[in-house]
């Protein structure tokens, strides 16, 4: 049986977000589109939402990207599902070519299935399915490849046909790759571990870099505050830096060789290391952090770290957000973090990122630029964002609901 979403009167997309991010993460799409309400938690962090205009909302997320959604999927159509991979197959395939936008898979054109199991809601479900997402995948390519002749790119598509699967329904849309807030289904962005991985952590660092379409420089220094063990560290030498890392700890002893060339270990704390560094004239390229500190104290500590920083430089930082309780927020915890960075840096963006745990992830363009053309303070960190294609931040967007009613 196939339900028509617009039964759900209007549009619906699927908007994912960290569990404990889902209200802030809402509130954020409201404020993008003040018609949006909720219709169903599908899973922890994940809501089924109706909106007016569907591709309106996705257009408008890419134009703004908020903070907490990791990823907005449409979904046009619901189809009851059997649990075996044929008669699933059939029924989500048969309800994508009743989508209108499936004319747009003629041949030649490329596309990507993008199937995700979704967790279960609340009750562990009745039956789960006798598939895995992969395998749908596949089968569902196939069948959609043979009918239009259009050539499945995983890595590249043009258009993406999204799946959200409980146990018992599933989802189905059809978007322009370039309308997805992420290219990875419910913007999990999963890295194969490689055996000189040193920590976890470098997951985030290299999800940041994609996210935010950044580029490590491959000459010049880095400064990373908070390096221990040494992952991030060790990208930033794998990239051609000089680092100078900060962390009481100590480093992996992989890096030990690296020592004697291009690494500095300064086993003292962030704190210690700015006061000394600053009556130096090292310059950096890059400044990363990722120390464990509340995210008020880390964003006062790159406040005084500006001035080591290179005029095309930019710092990439991870602000640490407290759980909430009766008596602590992390919204507020956060405006008042990227409110004392944007009184000094250009803040390009900020982003709850798949791999960040309680914490998002911030780049902040460089400080001289801003200081240097105070009276065009945004043009300047607009065109330093425009030149590595991001739009800029502002500071209404930045934790919280903005009052941009373009729905209105
Ligand atoms: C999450 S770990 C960093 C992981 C690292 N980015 C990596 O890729 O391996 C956080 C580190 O911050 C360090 N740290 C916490 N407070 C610090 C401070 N005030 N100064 C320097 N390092 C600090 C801790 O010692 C810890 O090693």
């Amino acid at each position: 049986m196939l339900f028509n979403a617009c039964d759900y009167d209007g549009e619906q997309v699927i908007a994912t977000a960290q569990p404990e991010f889902l209200q802030p993460a809402l509130a954020e799409l409201q404020s993008l589109c003040s018609a949006l309400t909720v219709v169903e938690e599908l899973g922890p962090g994940i809501a089924l939402c109706a909106v007016p205009a569907m591709r309106r909302l996705l257009r408008q997320a890419m134009e703004h990207p908020p903070v907490f959604v990791r990823h907005l999927a449409p979904a046009q159509a619901i189809v009851e599902l059997r649990g075996t991979i044929e008669d699933d197959c059939a029924r989500l395939a048969l309800a994508l070519a009743t989508l209108p936008e499936f004319a747009w898979l003629g041949p030649g054109q490329y596309f990507a299935v993008q199937a995700r199991l979704l967790p279960p809601a609340k009750q562990p479900p009745v039956r789960s399915l006798a598939y895995t997402s992969g395998q749908l995948n596949q089968k569902l390519a196939s069948v959609i490849s043979e009918e239009t002749r259009a050539i499945e790119s995983i890595r590249k598509p043009r258009i993406v046909l999204s799946i959200a699967l409980t146990a018992e329904r599933g989802f189905v849309g059809i978007s322009l790759a370039e309308e997805n807030l992420s290219s990875w289904p419910g913007g999990e962005r999963h890295f194969a571990r490689l055996p000189e991985q040193i920590s976890r952590a470098e997951l985030k660092l290299l999800e940041a870099l994609e996210v935010f379409n950044l580029t490590l420089p491959t000459e010049g220094e880095a400064l990373d505050l908070g390096a221990a063990p040494g992952g991030w560290t060790r990208l930033l030498l794998q990239a051609g830096l000089h680092v100078v890392a900060v962390d009481p700890a100590a480093l992996a002893p992989a890096l030990h060789e690296e020592a004697r060339l291009r690494l500095e270990h300064k086993r003292c704390s962030a704190e210690v290391y700015l006061a000394e560094a600053l009556h130096r004239s090292r310059r950096f390229a890059v400044i990363t952090n990722d120390m464990r500190m509340d995210a008020r104290d880390a964003a006062r500590l790159l406040v005084r770290a500006a001035d080591l920083l290179r005029g095309d430089g930019f710092v990439l930082s991870v602000l640490k957000l407290p759980h909430a309780t009766k008596h602590i927020q992390p919204l507020p915890v956060l405006r008042e973090a990227l409110a004392i960075l944007q009184g000094t840096y250009a803040i390009v963006k900020a982003r709850q990122l798949f791999h960040n745990r309680q914490e998002v992830t911030v780049v902040a363009g460089s400080p001289r630029q801003s200081r240097l053309f105070a009276g065009r303070h945004r043009s300047r960190a607009e065109a330093w964002g425009a030149q590595r294609g991001l739009p800029l931040l502002t500071r209404h967007d930045s934790a919280e609901t903005g009052s941009r009613e373009s729905d209105r």
